[in-house]
């Protein structure tokens, strides 16, 4: 089993393995030895400050990167290496970090580029359909330039446009990046829903942990390029490592309790 030992409970072959891959900017290695697991049907989530590796990994899974060493094993099948458009078809759908939506086509059309690498295109009408149940300010807003959306919209647009190449695993790049609370738990909602409605399987990466960790059931904490922890979603959530580190609660009285908490061990 990968690092993290997580399983589904289900046991069996995970639908995605990452095996102690590594990927280079030139001579910079920023992912340094990488191995995880998703289990079909699972959320999970990687956290990690800003300049950790998590846009890179996703980046090494979708195939816009090239891994210089390891594994990418997707349904039982090595995919690293191979054409970003290869892996789209293989079912596995990259919502990119800042969305990437293209400004000048309506909205409808950017849903349309979603369906483009699919080899069944019979079912178009039906997915748009789906994908305007979970956002309609998509089909209100249909022959509307994308580039007029608000930035809430904007993340809509993208996690609509992946859902239109019918992925079994969508990756997420920090779709909480510059929305308001009220947004951010409006969007993550839909993820969960997504996830146990439509049967997709999430590999979502956040720097906002107290958000990613309630609707996850794993999270992996990357730190420079490697995993430093491990374990489900509750157990990261109470972890005094992760309160200190990356949900913020570092005031003095949290520190008076755990250096008191400390004590008690000890003695
Ligand atoms: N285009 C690039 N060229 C060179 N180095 C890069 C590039 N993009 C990212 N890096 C470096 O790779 C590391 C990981 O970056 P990234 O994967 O974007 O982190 P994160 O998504 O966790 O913020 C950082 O140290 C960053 O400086
Ligand atoms: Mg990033």
């Amino acid at each position: 089993m990968a690092a993290g030992g997580q399983s589904n409970g289900k046991g069996g072959q995970p639908l995605l393995s990452v095996q102690n891959v590594e990927t280079f900017y030139g001579a910079v290695m920023a992912i340094r030895g990488v191995s995880l697991d998703v289990h079909e049907g699972q959320i999970v989530t990687i956290l990690g400050a800003n300049g950790a590796g998590k846009t890179t990994l996703l980046k090494t899974i979708s195939g816009v990167m090239d891994p210089e060493k390891g594994k990418i094993v997707f349904e039982g099948k090595e995919i690293q290496g191979a054409e970003p458009d290869a892996i789209v078809r293989s079912g596995i759908v990259h919502v990119p970090e800042g969305r990437e939506i293209f400004p000048f086509l309506s909205v409808e059309e950017n849903l349309m580029m979603g369906a483009f690498t699919r080899s069944d295109r019979a079912n178009f009408a039906a997915d748009l359909d789906m994908v305007h149940s979970y956002f309609p300010i998509l089909k209100d807003r249909a022959g509307q330039q994308a580039g007029y959306l608000s930035g809430g919209q904007q993340q809509m647009l993208a996690i609509g446009r992946g859902l239109m190449g019918k992925p079994r695993l969508m990756l997420l790049d920090e779709p909480s990046l510059g929305l308001s609370p009220i947004l951010v738990q409006e969007i993550f909602a839909i993820i969960r829903r997504l996830n146990q409605e439509q049967g997709v399987t999430i590999l979502l990466v956040e720097q906002n942990a107290n958000v990613a960790l309630k609707v996850a059931d794993h999270g992996f904490v990357l730190e420079v390029g490697r995993i430093v922890m491990a374990d489900t979603s509750a157990r990261l959530l109470a972890s005094e490592d992760v309160q200190e580190f990356y949900l913020g609660m570092h005031g003095e009285s949290q520190r008076e309790q755990k250096r008191w908490k400390r004590r008690k061990t000890w003695r």
